[in-house]
């Protein structure tokens, strides 16, 4: 554990020094908060494939949470949704028809990722992440999926203004089950 005292500052992170300096920090603290060893597969798929990827996407805004000598506690990312994009086409495929109108074919947001170093969590840094990510965004809603069977994390949205638009979904075979929330960014 930290001390507590320390100061963290939120900061954005262009996608060039995040893809050139940053990426390994990034990795560590996701393979840490998500609870992945070291040789896990999924952990070199999210670095050297799935951030890239994200990253060069309509709407791409990265956050770090930076500690002393600006070390990365945490972070959040996410970019715009659109057609044609593995999760969109997922999601677009499991909601009705009704809630896809509202929610996935207007322009929004979607919260890729919201990870916090296990030692720094329950501090305030992931709702600042948070709060900072959607904060003036061009969109009038966000989305997200979580981990259905999370009720904490679960929660951790729902105080934050999101509800569940699909309790359960299987993005994939053998993959556990996620939650669909949905956030409106204007009172
Ligand atoms: C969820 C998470 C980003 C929150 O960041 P944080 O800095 O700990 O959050 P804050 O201190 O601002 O807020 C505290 C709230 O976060 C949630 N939280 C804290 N630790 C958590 C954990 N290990 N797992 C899930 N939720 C957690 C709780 O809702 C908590 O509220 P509570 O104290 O009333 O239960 C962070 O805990 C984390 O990285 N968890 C593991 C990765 C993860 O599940 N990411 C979300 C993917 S959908």
């Amino acid at each position: 554990m930290g001390t507590g005292s320390e100061t963290v500052s939120i900061e954005a992170v262009d996608t060039e020094t995040l893809l050139a300096e940053l990426v390994g920090q990034v990795v560590d603290i996701w393979a840490n908060a998500h609870g992945l060893g070291r040789a896990s597969a999924t952990r070199r798929e999210f670095g050297g494939d799935r951030v890239p990827r994200h990253a060069g996407r309509e709407g791409f805004r990265f956050l770090g949470a930076f500690g002393p000598a600006a070390r990365l506690v945490g972070f959040a990312y996410g970019y715009s949704g659109a057609p044609g994009q593995w999760w969109y086409d997922k999601v677009a495929a499991a909601i009705d028809a009704k809630q896809r109108r509202r929610w996935l074919e207007v322009p929004h947001f979607e919260l890729t990722e919201i990870a916090v170093d296990p030692a720094h969590q329950d501090r305030g840094i992931g709702t600042r992440l948070h709060d900072a990510l959607l904060e003036d965004q061009p969109h009038d809603r966000a989305l997200l999926s979580a981990l259905a069977d999370n009720a904490r994390v679960i929660r951790f949205y729902e105080d934050r203004g999101w509800r569940v638009l699909l309790p359960r979904l299987r993005f994939e075979q053998g993959r556990p089950l996620f939650a669909i929330l949905g956030k409106e960014l204007r009172g």
